[in-house]
């Protein structure tokens, strides 16, 4: 592989010192979420485990330098699974040479033979990049806003 290709691939215990420090990048631009290195990897650890979801890393050059997670949840309005696609983010340096996309194709791709009909995600309401991002790869705004609180 040459030190400019770029390889689509599960993620696995081994890039977990990558796929924290391409969160803190992200989360850098979502105010809604923390950066927390031990809370990133405790997720991230939970998701490698789970079933129902999936971790895919971008390398190149022995390098992880773009993430996603997948995870399908059980639709009653689609009668089917659906996809929460997150943590969707590439290193500013491979940016704009179709990494975005050929990860969001193979998060779509997992979910689809698992039966998913819908794909959705969460965007911050200021990144633009992103809302251009999705909107580039068929994603529309909904009219559904998100709520949430902690446990009490
Ligand atoms: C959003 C992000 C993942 C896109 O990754 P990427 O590898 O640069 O995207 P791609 O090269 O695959 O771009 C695919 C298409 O998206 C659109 N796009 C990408 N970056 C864009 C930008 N800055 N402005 C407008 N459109 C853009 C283009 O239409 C592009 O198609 P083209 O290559 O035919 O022009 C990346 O910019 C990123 O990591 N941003 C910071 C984190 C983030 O916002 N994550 C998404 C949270 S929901």
């Amino acid at each position: 592989m040459g030190p400019n290709e770029v390889k689509i691939r599960t993620a696995r215990p081994g890039d977990m010192a990558g796929m924290v420090t391409l969160l803190k990048m992200l989360f850098a631009i979502e105010a809604d979420f923390r950066i927390d290195s031990q809370s990133q990897e405790r997720g991230l650890s939970l998701l490698l485990k789970s079933p129902s979801a999936l971790v895919l890393a971008a390398e190149a050059g022995g390098q992880v330098v773009g993430m996603v997670t997948g995870q399908l949840v059980i639709s009653t309005s689609e009668g089917a699974p659906s996809l929460w696609a997150e943590d969707l983010v590439v290193d500013p340096a491979w940016r704009g040479r179709g990494i975005g996309r050929r990860l969001m194709q193979a998060v779509a791709a997992w979910a689809k033979e698992r039966g998913a009909t819908r794909l959705q995600l969460l965007v911050d309401q200021g990144n633009q990049t992103g809302q251009a991002f999705h909107r580039s790869i068929g994603y529309q705004l909904t009219r559904m806003i998100c709520m949430r609180k902690h446990q009490e």
